[in-house]
């Protein structure tokens, strides 16, 4: 059973829509169930000035992405990169066993997209300084079953 959170994401999902002129777009899918989603950003200053997002999933896929959307919005990229999973599915008060896996996408496609920015700015692994590069947040896998 969902939350009345997970509910109120899927039923009126926040910043939704893809986004033209993107500053980064990340792209993930889940193999195991096909489903996807994209991510969009505009970055000002260092931080996320905007963000949407346009996903083909589940209930939980869905509010998910909504939520990272909102959690990430107005935060530095350090601040945004830092984003878990566990902490998006914390915010929906939760989420059904079998499905915490959704909450991989989001966290995966909001890293991508962070990523996909520093290399439209011609910024390399070596240039993004320790918030970035050390800790393998670019690693876009599946980190939860
Ligand atoms: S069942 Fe595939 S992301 Fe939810």
């Amino acid at each position: 059973m969902y939350s009345e959170k997970v509910m109120e994401h899927f039923k009126c999902p926040q910043n939704v829509g893809s986004m033209q002129e993107a500053d980064g777009v990340g792209t993930v899918g889940e193999p195991n169930c096909g489903d996807s989603l994209t991510i969009y950003l505009k970055i000002q200053d260092g931080k996320i000035k905007d963000i949407s997002f346009l996903v083909f999933g589940c209930t939980a896929s869905i509010a998910t992405s909504s939520m990272i959307t909102v959690l990430a919005k107005g935060k530095s990229l350090e601040e945004a990169i830092t984003i878990t999973e566990q902490e998006v599915i914390d915010c929906l008060d939760g989420l059904p066993e079998k499905k915490q896996h959704c909450s991989n996408l989001g966290v995966s496609a909001l890293r991508k997209a962070i990523y996909n920015y520093f290399e439209k700015q011609g910024i390399c692994n070596s240039q993004m300084g320790n918030e970035f590069s050390s800790k393998s947040y670019f690693t876009v896998k599946t980190t939860r079953v």
